[in-house]
């Protein structure tokens, strides 16, 4: 299976899936069980993510939480075989910031182009994709949303089509562009990672390091258009609002949403037999009857 390629781009086959944190705005919800383990309507959220990886061809994932939950992830996923992907797995000892995962993941990464993406964040994109797939050329892309509530997230405020300022949670408008949860760093993320210092949080602030490339004229920033759903998961309101959301569509469409085994089957790097040999492992009236019939009609 190739990773993301095109005549001009580099090719991303590895990415990094981050679901620690304290998940401390979900509480009690998040008092024995990772956040990113939650449902959101027939899922677990981290499928979503995982969904979203596949589908811009990554075959190579770790996924990096915390020590007291690690085990979850991996009797959930296991090494990815279901999903004919490779997944592997490290421990943050305690969240001290979204930039340490491009540590932690350093050994994995292993001086290759990587996309990493928040366990919390839902896309819903066939744009992510083709954008990609066009336009990775080193440097770091991330993905930006027009959002009505910018104090809640990395905003970039961009001229021109170029971003001039990048700043995490501002406490006035500078713009209405959210940076979202999913980002794509060259080889030298890694090392730029480790010159950052903690912020006044105590955490490695991933709009740092983005700030490193933008000073170097080094970031790019893609707009998810209107036609492209973005989720951050990580409230009440926001977990509910994605749940229905994810409900309605599949209700309307008849197609599960988020599914990384059809993910796998789109991108070509599971066969249609593979799936449904391992559909056959799982009980009727599930999820996995909805693959199953998604598959037959394809
Ligand atoms: O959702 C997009 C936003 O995510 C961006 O716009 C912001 O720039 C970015 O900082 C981040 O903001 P949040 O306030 O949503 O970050 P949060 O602390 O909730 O962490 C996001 C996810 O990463 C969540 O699933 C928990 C996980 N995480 C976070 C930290 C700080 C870790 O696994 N380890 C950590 O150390």
């Amino acid at each position: 299976m190739e990773g993301i390629t095109s005549k001009n781009c580099r090719v991303i086959m590895k990415g990094i899936i981050l679901a620690g944190g304290s998940g401390s705005r979900l509480n009690p919800l998040t008092s024995v069980i990772s956040k990113q383990l939650l449902p959101v309507y027939d899922k677990p959220l981290v499928y979503y993510p995982l969904s979203t990886l596949i589908s811009i061809g990554i075959d190579d994932i770790l996924l990096i939480s915390n020590p007291n939950q690690i085990d979850l992830f991996k009797k959930l996923l296991g090494d990815g075989e279901n999903f004919g992907i490779n997944i592997t797995y490290a421990v943050q000892k305690e969240p001290k910031g979204i930039a340490e995962s491009l540590i932690i993941g350093e050994d994995f990464i292993g001086g290759e182009n990587c996309a990493l993406i928040l366990g919390d964040n839902i896309f819903i994109s066939e744009h992510l994709s083709k954008s990609l797939s066009i336009e990775f050329l080193g440097g770091a892309q991330i993905f930006t949303k027009t959002v009505e509530d910018p104090q809640r997230y990395g905003v970039v405020n961009i001229k021109d089509g170029k971003p001039k300022e990048i700043i995490e949670k501002p406490d006035s408008f500078i713009s209405n562009q959210a940076v979202t949860g999913l980002y794509i760093y060259d080889k030298y993320a890694s090392s730029l990672c480790k010159s950052l210092k903690p912020s006044k949080r105590n955490e490695l602030e991933i709009t740092e390091l983005n700030q490193l490339y933008l000073n170097n004229d080094d970031l790019k920033c893609l707009p998810l258009g209107n036609s492209s759903i973005w989720m951050d998961a990580g409230t009440f309101d926001s977990l509910q609002d994605s749940s229905n959301c994810i409900s309605s569509l599949q209700k309307r469409y008849g197609r599960l949403v988020g599914s990384p085994e059809y993910e796998a089957y789109k991108s070509n790097i599971v066969s249609k037999d593979y799936l449904l040999k391992i559909i056959k492992n799982h009980p009727k009236n599930s999820y996995y009857t909805s693959l199953e019939k998604m598959l037959k009609q394809d």
